[in-house]
């Protein structure tokens, strides 16, 4: 018998104390009630690694609704209860755990989203796409902190390697192939040879997933710390072509996401500053087929457009000594990331200086009369008050009135 992996120290020095005493008291209800509890998935795999990760997954051999319903009273906290998945959420300060029962599934076709039922731990755990994402951890007080390792899953952790749980995976569920991808990339493991055969394979099953799913799998490659490692996988694996066969991974996009990155520091960039970069090399058709392909949000695909509209602007905006308000006119009403995802595209210096001057200075100028203001002095309300506030717009960018006076002053002239 292999020795049985003990990781309640390592629970107790990784977790945040609050997270670890709930873990704790969980077990103790569950137990109390019969009932087998578990932390499982990715923070069980992150615990092995010693990553941080405080996205804590429960699987409930039972009711993870009631469980969830006694833990909230102990940890008072926004509880969601999901009956028809029989799924519950609890979330107090910045902490959120999510309870689940455990289930089997079987997938009436590939791509659908699997239909479920009750079942053990086992079986819950051997419907998940990677054996590294199927270790278990007993919260039971008996047993605190046992590893259940019933996919080898320790040992491909520990030769950093990305394997399915059996031949159909990538079928049931073609979102994994990008999911493996991410992985490999994000922990520099590499995909076993058979999983990366099927995966190779069963490629054309991502034409089973709807659009809205493979938006969600670009936003998870998107919060990676590294997305265009991901991509250039994506792309030498023939994945990338399946989202826009225009689509490239190339040395420009890493060197690009990386300058996005110091731009958006400390933040990460939006999922749409890193598309419109990603898209910025498409043309106005391919977008529009990305676009629908993907079902993108109408803000989102207005970024898309703007980006393809602004860039037919760059030769305008490539002048020198051109008016302020002139760039304001170019640039005004463009969502902001497209703007910026031409500052980064643009190949011309001048062109670049002036996006910026209007993304760090035009764009929050307002004249400090408003309307009122004007209609106080006595000018009547209609079309006029928006002339002349234009006008005062227009003399506040290029720099030719400054103060309240001078705008009073240019009103009465
Ligand atoms: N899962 C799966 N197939 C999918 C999506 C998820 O089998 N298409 C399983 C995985 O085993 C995963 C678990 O569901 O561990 C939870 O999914 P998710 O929260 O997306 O993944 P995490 O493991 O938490 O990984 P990450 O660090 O990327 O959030």
């Amino acid at each position: 018998m292999p020795e049985v992996l003990n990781l309640k120290s390592k629970i107790e020095n990784a977790l945040p104390a609050e997270l670890a005493s709930l873990m704790k008291a969980a077990g103790k209800l569950a137990c109390e009630q019969g009932q087998g509890l578990y932390l499982v998935g990715g923070v069980v795999r992150d615990l092995m690694l010693g990553q941080k990760n405080f996205d804590l997954d429960l699987v409930v051999e039972g009711d993870a609704i009631r469980l969830a319903e006694k833990l909230s009273k102990i940890k008072k906290g926004k509880l969601s209860i999901y009956p028809h998945f029989g799924t519950a959420k609890l979330e107090w300060k910045e902490w959120s755990v999510d309870l689940a029962t455990a289930r089997s599934e079987t997938y009436a076709k590939p791509g659908a989203l699997p239909s479920t039922k009750p079942s053990t731990l086992a079986q819950d755990l051997s419907r998940r796409d990677f054996t590294i994402n199927t270790m278990a951890i007993h919260l039971d007080p008996s047993r605190f902190g046992e590893l259940i390792d019933l996919h080898s899953g320790r040992d491909d952790l520990e030769n950093k390697i990305i394997r399915v749980l059996h031949e159909r995976s990538f079928i049931d569920d073609a979102t994994r192939i990008w999911r493996g991808i991410r992985y490999e990339k994000r922990l520099d493991f590499r995909l076993e040879e058979n999983t990366l055969k099927l995966l190779k394979q069963d490629i054309s099953m991502l034409d089973t997933i709807s659009g809205d799913r493979i938006r969600y799998e670009l936003e998870c490659v998107f919060k990676e710390e590294s997305p265009e490692k991901a991509l250039r996988r994506a792309e030498e694996l023939g994945v990338l072509a399946k989202l826009h066969p225009a689509l490239r991974a190339t040395s420009w996009l890493a060197q690009k996401f990386k300058v996005a990155r110091k731009f958006s520091h400390p933040d990460l960039p939006s999922f749409e500053l890193y598309l419109a970069i990603l898209t910025y090399p498409l043309n106005s058709k391919e977008k529009e087929e990305l676009i629908s392909y993907l079902n993108l949000p109408k803000p989102i695909a207005k970024t898309l457009r703007d980006s393809t509209n602004i860039k037919s602007e760059l030769v305008a905006l490539a002048k020198a000594e051109l008016k302020p308000s002139r760039i304001y006119r170019i640039l005004h009403g463009y969502a902001p990331a497209a703007v910026q995802a031409n500052l980064l595209g643009s190949d011309s210096q001048l062109a670049g200086e002036n996006i910026q001057l209007f993304l760090n200075k035009l764009r929050y100028l307002k004249p400090v009369l408003s309307g009122k203001d004007l209609i106080r002095t006595g000018i009547p309300s209609g079309p006029r008050i928006k002339e002349i506030l234009e006008q005062l717009l227009e003399a506040k960018l290029d720099g030719k009135v400054t103060t309240r006076k001078d705008e009073e002053d240019l009103v009465k002239r």
